[in-house]
């Protein structure tokens, strides 16, 4: 396994010195070629390309939204072998002295929760206060990686956040929720992203704050609703953005579900990959979009008709799907 892992990782190294030998041209310093590196890699080019969507979809006002993604041995591996650290050692504890690693990493800092379940885990996230319309030109600033200590309640910066950077604001719901997820999941999920589709607050003024009526409300839109979410939409009161209430409450939502309306503030989702987490966003905000419309056009909610609960119950069916019965 650990060959195969250096393997993966020296080809992933192969694959980016290319595109680095360019990249060094226009950036001259070989710190700055590094930091290139890491930029090329595949885990990181989808997490640029999901925080770019967002903003082109509008969900993105200002530093609204943020975004993490947990990655995978062979990610870190990958990382390191573009940092030239802890080369012919993937596998080992963090930290390890002799993985070089602290060459490289900024000093631990506390982190408002504990997560043990994280222990050495690494996080791609978006910086706080940084524009997701600016992580495609600035991905170093706009991004960082982030190590976890054996405990889970501190981390440090191991690339990335360039010009004094530090994680989202939301840090502390992103590491719960991951925890939650990646137990939940067996270590399937990775990604969890947050933004703020002007719909889906605009529904939090119309609809009761209630998961149970969101649910069913979206799932009756269109039918793939169904299909992408049968376990639901899960419902966080409204808290002060950034806080350790939103972040438990959103971990306890997320238990069950791969997305949350959080009141009055946007949304969050999660999944294995970047295109699951944002196409589970798409879907939600455009059963959202056809909600609206159809309100607008019945001048209500008073629609001549609607998916019936049989309707739901055949679709889960044909799919192989377990619907929550909560909400059916
Ligand atoms: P950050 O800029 O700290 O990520 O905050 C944005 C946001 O959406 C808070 O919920
Ligand atoms: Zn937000």
């Amino acid at each position: 396994m650990a060959a195969e892992l250096i393997d993966a990782a020296r080809k992933q190294q192969e694959k980016v010195q290319g595109k680095s030998m360019r990249c060094k041209k226009s950036h001259g310093e070989a710190r700055m070629a590094y930091v290139s590196q890491v930029v090329d890699l595949e885990f990181v080019q989808d997490f640029v390309r999901m925080c770019d969507g967002g903003w082109q979809q509008g969900w993105h006002e200002r530093n609204g939204g943020n975004a993490s993604y947990r990655l995978a041995e062979e990610d870190i591996a990958a990382v390191k072998a573009c940092l030239g650290v802890g080369g012919h050692a993937i596998g080992f504890a963090a930290s390890d002295e002799s993985s070089g690693l602290e060459a490289v990493a900024g000093e631990w800092i506390a982190l408002e929760v504990c997560e043990p379940f994280l222990a050495h885990e690494w996080l791609l996230i978006t910086a706080t206060g940084s524009y997701m319309q600016n992580v495609v030109r600035l991905p170093e600033q706009c991004l960082g990686l982030i190590e976890l200590n054996e405990q889970g309640d501190a981390y440090r910066v191991v690339w990335g956040f360039e010009g004094g950077g530090r994680p989202t604001s939301e840090v502390s719901s992103h590491v719960m929720i991951h925890s939650v997820k990646s137990r939940a999941t067996e270590g399937a999920s990775r990604v969890l992203y947050h933004c703020h589709p002007t719909v889906v607050n605009a529904l939090c003024l119309a609809l009761p704050h209630d998961a149970r009526e969101w649910t069913r409300t979206l799932w009756k839109t269109m039918t793939e609703c169904m299909v992408v979410f049968p376990e639901g939409i899960g419902m966080v009161s409204c808290h002060v953005p950034g806080s350790l209430d939103l972040a438990r409450e959103t971990a306890v939502a997320m238990e069950g579900h791969n997305a949350a309306i959080w009141a009055h503030h946007g949304l969050c989702v999660t999944g294995g990959t970047c295109d699951e987490a944002f196409g589970l966003a798409h879907v939600v905000v455009k059963a959202a979009q056809i909600y609206e419309s159809a309100c607008a056009m019945c001048a209500g909610p008073s629609f001549r008709q609607q998916i019936s609960d049989e309707d739901l119950l055949r679709i889960a069916q044909t799919f192989g799907l377990t619907p929550n019965p909560k909400y059916l």
